[in-house]
């Protein structure tokens, strides 16, 4: 898949250098300096790019959402439109001091998203884990028993596009629903936070569902 990322911190720097090494095309963009994206894409080592957020979209079978919910608008000014385009988000909708969730309950980023962009279809991913796992995870992905990673969206299209690419993380998808499950997954991700920053096990922590009772 072409994949543009939008965002290339410490979300989307290392998923994109992920899919990149996972054989994907990758286009690195929306960073301070345009060097950071070169560099990126350098080190990837795969097939992988810099440009515009207008460059990474073009042509792009999935595209990564990963800035500040505060960059939102001004990364989709730069995009143009992104009509018919299967958008991964991975950001959560943070105050601007990363302390609480702006939207939440009767809503969520995901959802205020879809708002946004009415033609696009998007998929809510990647956010309910630290940006310090995905390096591990990628190189135990040939284990047998994986990580879980939930995400959740309306279009079944574009749900199986965000599910190949969390399997090629090397985590096992699991399907949390309807896009509006997002109201869900994002206070989820805090808890995440919570006992990867604050607990003892530090940030190296990622998570795994098991079904009781049948
Ligand atoms: N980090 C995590 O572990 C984690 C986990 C779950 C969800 N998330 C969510 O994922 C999203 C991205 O988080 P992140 O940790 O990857 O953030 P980040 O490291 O700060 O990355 C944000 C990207 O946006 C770029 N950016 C910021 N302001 C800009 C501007 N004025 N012009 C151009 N580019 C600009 C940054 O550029 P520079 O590279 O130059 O700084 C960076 O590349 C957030 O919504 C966060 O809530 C993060």
């Amino acid at each position: 898949m072409r994949v543009g990322i939008l965002g290339s911190g410490l979300m989307g720097g290392k998923l994109g250098t992920i899919f990149a090494r996972a054989g994907h095309e990758v286009v690195f963009s929306y960073a301070r300096r345009e060097q950071k994206l070169e560099k990126l894409a350098r080190d990837a080592k795969g097939k992988a790019g810099s440009g515009t957020p207008r460059d990474a979209v073009q042509e792009a079978d999935a595209v990564l959402l990963a800035v500040h919910w505060a960059r939102i608008d001004d990364v989709l000014n730069q995009t143009g439109d992104l009509s018919g385009k299967a958008i991964v988000t991975c950001y959560l909708p943070m105050n601007d001091d990363n302390t609480e969730l702006v939207v939440a309950h009767t809503s969520s980023g995901a959802e205020e998203l879809a708002k946004m962009i009415p033609k696009a279809r998007a998929v809510s991913a990647f956010n309910t884990v630290a940006s310090e796992v995905l390096f591990g995870v990628f190189e135990a992905r040939r284990r047998a028993t994986r990580p879980s990673l939930v995400y959740c969206g309306d279009d079944s299209g574009s749900k199986g596009i965000a599910a190949e690419l969390i399997r090629e993380v090397g985590f096992e998808p699991v399907d949390a629903g309807p896009l509006r499950i997002a109201r869900y997954t994002e206070p989820f991700a805090l808890l995440v936070g919570q006992l990867a920053y604050e607990g003892k096990g530090g940030p190296e922590l990622a998570y795994r569902f098991e079904w009781f009772g049948k």
